[in-house]
This record gives structure tokens, C-alpha cells and sequence, in this order.
């Protein structure tokens, strides 16, 4: 699928002549108003030259790959919350000490929760952790660096199993180290959040993450813990649950 300026202008006129009621019929679509404002803003920036194909349509988000100006690859999340989960991820933004202040409107919390993975996965990255390098933040949209070969990302390490485990858990186990050392929880690290690429392990999804002081802060992390364990266990049936970082 691929979008230009020209066709940009000709839906965001059709959604503007849409009435209320059709406007809030596509409230949990993407591509709804306001996200075709800032996919709009991302490409007058430059930030993006073209959205190429989806990868992924989640509950929370869904993934592009799109194109810069110099025909480089970036993966661009984009969330878009129905009511129900974003009431299961309020918790994890009001206890924050870093996200205080943000407004409790709908949209101010997608807003928010994308600021957040931005924000993770840039203090990560900063860390020397494998993440998506951060590369631009606008309300629900967040481009970063893309992993895959082509139009198809690199596989889960759920999908596509490492070569050698132990190598591929330690480096992973180094990045856990990492990040926990500037003191942060994933909060949803599993088999599912990492990507093989090429045998090297990359961390995705950090939205959920939390910084120390956050009520669920441990518990996050223990939880990622048992996950890595139950998942890398089953190569390597010597590793210990005192092993994972
Ligand atoms: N930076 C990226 N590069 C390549 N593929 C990505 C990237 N980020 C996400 N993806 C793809 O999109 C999928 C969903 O992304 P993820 O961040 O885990 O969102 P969700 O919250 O929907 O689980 C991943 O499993 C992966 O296939
Ligand atoms: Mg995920």
C-alpha cells in the first residue's frame, strides 16, 4: 500500500465532511483523523517519505514499514486504543514518576504511551542496548530504526530459534544487564518482544517499560525473568533461573 501527499489531502477531506457520527464510527481505525494529520506532518518533515506495507496489526498498535527521502527502511508504530485496552494500560502510566503530569484525556494517554516508547527506547538505545534506534515522535506515532531484510521484518526468536542459545541468550542476557542498570523493567519481554536478527537479539515493544520507582517496577521484571527462563530453558536445559539477569 502505498500513500502519497495527493491521496492524503483527498481522505482527510472525506473524513472532514463525514459527520460526527461517521467520525466516531472510525475512531478505532488507524488511519482516522487526526493520525492522517500527523502522518501528513511526518512526511512534510521528511521524516518519512512513503508508508510501504503493514507488518503488523496488534491490539494497541499497528506497524508500517516506510521509506526516507534516501530510500531507507523505518518501521512506524502507530497505536491506536480502544477503550478497553487503554484502561488495562492506564496503571502502567499513572504510577510513573517520568509521566506525572500528562493530561487523562483519551487521546493524551495514546499521546503518552507513545511518548513513552520513544523515550524507552531511546534512554535503551542510549544504555548500548540492541533496540529500534528512536527516530522521530509525533502523538500516537513513533518511527524508528527498521529490522528486516526487505519488505519482511526479522523473525520473532519465538518463529525463527537461535543457532547457538547459550551465545544468544548471553547477549541478551547483556542487554537485560544494561538496561537494568540505568533501571528500567521491559515488562513484556518474551520470546515474542525479540527479534533473531541475523543471531543477534533485538529487544522490541518497550512501551509498557518503567523506570525504578514504579509500583510494578520488580514485579515487571520478575515476570520477564520467568518468561526468558521458561523460553531459553528448553535449549539449554542446564540454565538456571539465577542465570537471568
Ligand atoms: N523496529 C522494527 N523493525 C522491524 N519490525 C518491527 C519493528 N518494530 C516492530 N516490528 C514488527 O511489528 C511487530 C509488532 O511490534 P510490537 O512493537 O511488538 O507491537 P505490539 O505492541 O503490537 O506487540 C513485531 O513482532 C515485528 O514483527
Ligand atoms: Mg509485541
Amino acid at each position: 500500500m502505498k500513500f502519497s501527499l495527493d491521496r492524503l489531502d483527498r481522505l482527510k477531506d472525506s473524513l472532514k465532511s463525514a459527520t460526527d457520527r461517521e467520525l466516531r464510527k472510525t475512531e478505532d481505525a488507524v488511519f482516522d483523523f487526526h493520525t492522517l494529520k500527523v502522518i501528513q506532518r511526518l512526511f512534510n518533515q521528511k521524516k518519512i517519505r512513503t508508508l510501504e506495507n503493514i507488518i503488523a496489526t496488534g491490539k494497541e498498535a499497528n506497524v508500517f514499514r516506510g521509506k526516507t527521502l534516501d530510500n531507507r527502511n523505518r518501521a512506524v508504530k502507530i497505536y491506536r486504543m480502544n477503550t478497553s485496552t487503554f484502561r488495562k494500560l492506564a496503571p502502567y502510566i499513572e504510577g510513573d514518576p517520568r509521566f506525572q503530569d500528562v493530561g487523562h484525556g483519551h487521546w493524551d494517554r495514546i499521546y503518552t504511551w507513545a511518548q513513552k516508547e520513544y523515550k524507552n527506547l531511546h534512554s535503551m538505545w542510549a544504555a548500548g542496548v540492541k533496540v529500534p534506534k528512536p527516530i522521530a515522535v509525533d502523538s500516537n506515532v513513533v518511527i524508528m530504526e527498521y529490522f528486516g531484510w526487505r519488505y519482511r521484518p526479522y523473525p520473532m526468536v519465538k518463529e525463527k530459534r537461535p543457532e547457538d542459545p547459550e551465545d544468544f541468550f548471553n547477549k541478551l542476557n547483556d542487554f537485560i544487564k544494561k538496561y537494568r542498570k540505568i533501571g528500567l523493567s521491559h515488562g513484556d519481554l518474551s520470546e515474542y518482544n525479540i527479534l533473531n536478527c541475523r543471531e543477534t537479539p533485538i529487544i522490541i515493544d518497550v512501551g509498557q517499560a518503567v523506570s525504578k520507582g514504579h509500583p510494578m517496577f520488580d514485579e515487571m521484571h520478575e515476570r520477564d525473568r520467568k518468561n526468558i527462563y521458561r523460553f531459553f530453558n528448553k535449549m539449554i536445559p542446564e540454565l538456571k533461573m539465577e542465570d537471568v539477569e
